[in-house]
């Protein structure tokens, strides 16, 4: 940062709205007007993750995250300042000065000339499908599988040549260098020097990241050789365990039907696309990562699994759905008869069965149960109680309806009784809790030690108003400092926030929640919350005073205590002088107290200047200072 003028992050930050923008990520229900919808950044039941669109921020008042638009993509998409700014300037079209390093913009240029690589070469093997005599055996292959035209093309399917290096000849051609080609992962260098063509007499699938851009393939043989299906390397943009195949194609159909199916390989995407079931990705025949959880997520919460039913598939499934529910995904589970995958079940039964699976398609319980019974040995007790701890899990999350229905089908698949379950349930919630506790206590309780501090001290509560009236308008802090000296917060984060203030204000354009690109991580979430909460009311002025007021007498009470203190120790130690000046000082304190209590605001005001004239002649101090010059 700093090396992009502030008016650009400015453009950047107005024209992406903040509600669009975590729109993709996040469910958000317009409530008055703020919008509300479940944190993705913690597990919770009640939504408390709060975006304010007039002043363009967001803040969870579960984990007490919070911050602006950028700082937003940055915890959700793992970015930095700068590549968050990237990705929305890029959204926005706003051109953003090239300020990168020289070694980014070399990394830059080099993915896009990898890109181009690429995208060269799809073409070649789209053409060789289509017009070379060497793929006829290819094109008869793929009209066997009953491929249309149409879905060739949108798939951009084509045909690596047999020959060992058509490929390479070609993008030198083209103006290519060979590192660049090897760099794509599409040549390989023999023992010999020589490179040679990575993909030979296959049909090739094409990759494409979410962005629509080429960025691996997939090519698979013509008949029984191995391997079946050959990819690309992983490469700087290329990494099977972050890409879903179909993704690019099937953004539309998903957002429609508000659902993402999840399949094992390319001919399953393929055909279902074919059928009209274009909400279907691929995972590429590698177990689901939490890397493609969070893909998925950025399109629907909503995700049903159609994996193979063998063996190898379930178990694989079974961890995709731990990692996905995890996430906070609805997960639910598709189960082919006769160990088919998509692809075969589609072209043999047609669309309206397929879809009539998918719709009876098993929460993550009941497919886990279905498995565990399946495979047989749940008859002793150590074996059932080995299937519920599979379960739980799942159902630890839910309530209401979803855990009785839950609690019953247990019972009936483990034939025990209902009671013996839902006690083991709550067994296992208890031991849940408290390893929760444990880890989180570092993160998540730092930031409510604040959060509950100023719930429960009503000083820091003051504070923390006095803070948000001087965000919303700094000329106020002129007041609090002439009314509460020169350190007004107790609390070293609110002084540190207001000092800074005070500072930004005196710049053209201030605006409360600009500060938020000047504040480390811990004081943005602090600043997003404060600005979050609503004011008790309009006139800033008096709500300033009121304020002001419940300090002073914050800070009052505390020196009641402390002289009550001071006095329990010099009735020992016998400082007569002192005793009495310290007794005079809390009998105008509880005058104050009891003027104040009565409402009568002249003798309050009264007392008060007595007060301060007898702390600057007695020259006790500040109070709430302790005195050590007897
Ligand atoms: P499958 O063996 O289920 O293949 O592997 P498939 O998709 O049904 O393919 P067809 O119908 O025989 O053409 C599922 C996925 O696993 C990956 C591929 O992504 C494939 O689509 N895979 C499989 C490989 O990467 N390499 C292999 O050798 C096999
Ligand atoms: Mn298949």
């Amino acid at each position: 940062m700093g090396l992009v003028p502030e008016e650009t992050i400015e453009t950047v930050r107005l024209r992406s709205d903040i509600v669009n923008v975590i729109s993709r990520y996040v469910q958000l229900q317009k409530k008055g007007k703020n919008y509300l919808g479940s944190c993705p950044f913690h597990d919770e039941r009640t939504p408390s993750f709060t975006v304010t669109p007039e002043k363009q921020i967001f803040h969870c008042f579960g984990c007490n995250v919070g911050g602006d638009v950028f700082k937003f993509l940055m915890l959700k998409d793992n970015l930095s300042f700068f590549e968050a700014l990237k990705a929305l300037a890029e959204q926005a079209g706003v051109a953003l000065p090239s300020l990168d390093s020289p070694a980014a913009q070399e990394r830059d240029t080099r993915r896009d000339k990898l890109r181009q690589v690429n995208n060269l070469a799809k073409e070649f093997f789209l053409n060789n499908l289509q017009h070379h005599e060497a793929a006829a055996a290819a094109r008869q292959y793929l009209h066997g599988r009953g491929l249309t035209a149409e879905v060739l093309e949108r798939f951009q399917i084509g045909f690596a040549l047999p020959g060992w290096n058509s490929l390479l000849e070609h993008l030198v051609k083209k103006g290519c260098q060979q590192q660049e080609i090897a760099d794509a992962g599409l040549i390989i260098q023999a023992e010999t020097g020589r490179y040679y063509d990575r993909f030979r007499n296959r049909v090739m699938f094409p990759i494409w990241d979410a962005a629509g851009r080429v960025v691996g393939f997939g090519g698979r043989v013509l008949d029984d050789t191995l391997p079946k299906y050959l990819n690309s390397p992983e490469t700087a943009f290329f990494s099977k365990g972050r890409t879903l195949y179909g993704l690019h194609q099937a953004r539309q159909s998903i957002r429609e039907k508000g659902c993402i199916i999840v399949v094992e390989g390319y001919m399953d995407v393929i055909t279902s696309h074919q059928y009209g079931i274009a909400n279907t990705v691929a995972s590429l025949g590698t177990a689901l990562t939490v890397e493609h959880g969070r893909v998925l997520m950025n399109y629907s919460r909503n995700v049903i699994f159609a994996y193979d039913a063998d063996a190898a598939g379930v178990a694989a499934t079974i961890r995709g759905l731990d990692i996905l529910q995890e996430l906070g995904c609805e997960v639910s589970v598709v189960s082919i008869p006769d160990g088919k995958d998509p692809d075969d079940f589609l072209r043999k039964h047609g669309a309206g069965p397929w879809e009539a699976l998918i719709g009876q398609a098993s929460t993550l319980i009941e497919y886990k149960l279905q498995h565990a019974v399946k495979l047989g040995n749940v008859k002793t007790v150590t074996e059932k109680l080995e299937v519920m701890r599979q379960v739980f899990p799942s159902l630890a999350a839910k309530g209401g309806v979803e855990r009785e229905v839950s609690l019953n089908k247990i019972a009936r698949a483990l034939s025990l009784s209902w009671e013996t379950v839902a006690g083991e349930l709550k067994k296992y919630e208890k031991s849940l809790n408290k390893k929760r506790l444990a880890p989180d206590k570092s993160t998540v309780n730092k930031n409510h030690a604040i959060f509950k501090e100023d719930k429960c001290d009503p000083r820091e509560k003051s504070e923390a108003m006095l803070l948000r009236l001087v965000l919303d308008d700094p000329a106020l802090g002129k007041t609090i400092l002439a009314e509460m000296g020169e350190i007004p917060f107790k609390n070293d984060n609110y002084q540190r926030i207001f000092e800074k203030c005070l500072e930004l204000y005196n710049k053209p354009g201030y605006r409360p929640e600009g500060m938020l690109n000047i504040l480390d991580n811990n004081d943005q979430n602090l600043v997003s919350r404060l600005l979050t909460q609503d004011l008790p009311g309009k006139n800033a002025a008096k709500i300033m005073k009121s304020y002001i007021e419940s300090v002073h007498r914050g800070i009052r009470q505390g020196r009641r205590d402390e002289i009550l203190e001071e006095i329990r120790v010099l009735e020992k130690t016998g400082d007569h002088l002192h005793y009495n000046e310290l007794l005079r000082e809390l009998a105008i304190l509880k005058s104050i107290d009891a003027a104040e209590k009565a409402g009568d605001r002249d003798r309050t005001a009264a007392l008060l200047h007595k007060y301060s004239e007898y702390i600057n002649a007695a020259n006790v101090g500040q109070p709430g200072e302790r005195r050590d010059d007897i």
